[in-house]
């Protein structure tokens, strides 16, 4: 009755084996599809962080960043038509009652690693009887201050957007942007998913890294823009190492489109469970600033200096998961030997991009004698304190060692052997193309930081 997704399985294995992702409150039984990071899956997911942050604030000057709060006034949720407009089509099987976006339903999705023969049937009981759909609202509601009363209810923010909006005027008198400029944040989000599931790919708390980039008013600089930031958002993706032939972007249909956007393009990903949203890019229009005017009494209006004008400006939204760039970054590394690369058949590379590898360099003495551990941990010590991802390891053989890292996707690894002692050099490995070069122990910090430039 049902289908079983097995790259996805051997991944989840891999994360949870590998400290990258663990279920949440696993020891409690876990919470419905909510992911805690582990030691290395948080170092990955602070370099994905990273790597968007630099590209995209750091160096750029015309967009600044922000940290906006998880719980906003609820009445933002009212004017960016959240509460009234956010919801799924909900239906339940008739005969196990399981509960299931009525959409997903029809597509025959994944549901977990479960996927139904057919569509509109259920993944876990094979039954074809729903009862009628209803909309449910996504966002999660919780009170602000000791009394539990409608007056009290806020809620979760499903998106980091809105806190940058609320903020518009703030930023526009404390720095000195200038239109076009963007404002940047990543934070959490939060939705009471219907069917979330494979894996962390649709989860009930997840992180978002968006941009508002406010454009003039009108529909030709949205339409610049939006195809603009099209562009930059494959980019990202493909610098960082996502294969272009897994990427494709698709327009939404009008139907499709949120109530805020008069156009949308999906970056999507060729996952093992079908091909889906990675990232989108929505033209805002002044739908978001134009609502929080009228629901706050504020004047939200920018003034252009050299032309006088006064008005709302357009939006240009990327918007990205974090999550899910997470894990398309893995499944897009995650390669089994089949034997005839130089390594044995079955033993799993991930191939990832330097930056957003979790341990960049990992350093090994050859033998845990001989002053080599002393020289390997100076390596280490050294790469660390330039802020590269160095990890020192001296248990196990030398290539049970190189093994465990090309399992996590470390690209590099420089051991330290008897010539390291006799000359001063050490070789460092690929994991890639396993070649293994002679470099001088001075040199390695050079050579390690021309290869994280290019
Ligand atoms: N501010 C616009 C916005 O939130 P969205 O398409 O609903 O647009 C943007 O979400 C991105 O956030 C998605 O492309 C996806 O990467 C990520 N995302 C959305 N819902 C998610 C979920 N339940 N779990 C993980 N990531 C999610």
């Amino acid at each position: 009755m049902t289908e079983k997704n097995d790259l996805m399985e051997k991944i989840v294995s891999l994360c949870k084996r590998r400290g990258f992702v663990f279920q949440s409150s696993e020891i409690y039984g876990g919470t419905g599809s909510v992911y805690d990071f582990g030691p290395l899956g948080v170092e990955m997911k602070n370099a994905i962080k990273r790597a968007w942050w630099i590209r995209f604030v750091t160096t750029r000057s015309e967009i600044v960043g922000l940290d906006t709060a998880i719980i906003q006034h609820p009445k933002t949720w009212e004017a960016s038509g959240h509460l009234k407009s956010f919801t799924d089509p909900l239906v339940e099987c008739k005969k196990c009652h399981n509960r299931y976006r009525q959409d997903h339903l029809m597509e025959g999705k994944y549901v977990g690693t479960l996927k139904a023969k057919e569509p509109n049937q259920c993944p876990f009981c094979g039954a074809k009887d729903f009862s009628g759909a209803k909309d449910f609202n996504l966002m999660f509601k919780t009170f602000i201050g000791p009394t539990e009363d409608t007056a009290s209810v806020a809620y979760f923010r499903p998106e980091t957007a809105q806190g940058i909006f609320l903020n518009f005027k703030s930023v526009l008198e404390s720095s000195r942007v200038k239109i076009p400029f963007g404002i940047a944040q990543i934070g959490k989000a939060f939705r009471n998913e219907i069917t979330p599931g494979n894996f962390i790919f649709r989860t009930r708390e997840f992180e978002q890294m968006e941009i508002e980039f406010f454009v003039k008013n009108s529909r030709e600089e949205s339409q610049k823009w939006y195809e603009y930031w099209v562009g930059e958002t494959e980019k990202f993706y493909t610098d960082l190492g996502i294969k272009k032939e897994n990427l494709s972007v698709r327009q939404h249909d009008e139907d499709e489109l949120s109530h805020y956007s008069i156009g949308t393009s999906d970056i999507e990903y060729k996952f093992p469970f079908g091909t889906s949203e990675l990232g989108g890019i929505a033209q805002r229009t002044d739908f978001d600033l134009k609502q929080h005017e009228q629901f706050s009494g504020r004047d939200l209006k920018y003034f252009d200096e050299v032309s006088g004008e006064r008005y709302l400006p357009y939006v240009i939204e990327p918007s990205l998961g974090t999550d899910r760039a997470m894990l398309a970054f893995l499944v897009d590394g995650y390669k089994e030997s089949d034997g005839t690369d130089g390594r044995e058949s079955g033993e799993v590379v991930l191939a990832l991009h330097p930056s957003i590898a979790p341990v960049q360099i990992a350093v090994f003495p050859l033998v845990k004698k001989d002053k080599l551990p002393e020289i390997a941990k100076r390596i280490s010590n050294e790469l660390v304190s330039y802020h590269v991802r160095a990890f020192y390891d001296e248990s196990g053989s030398i290539g049970r060692r190189y093994r465990r890292q090309d399992e996590i996707g470390t690209p590099w690894c420089v051991t330290v052997d008897f010539e390291s002692v006799e000359k001063g050099t050490v070789t460092i490995r690929d994991r890639d193309t396993l070649k293994q070069e002679r470099v001088k122990i001075d040199e390695v910090k050079g050579y390690i930081f021309e290869k994280l430039r290019s």
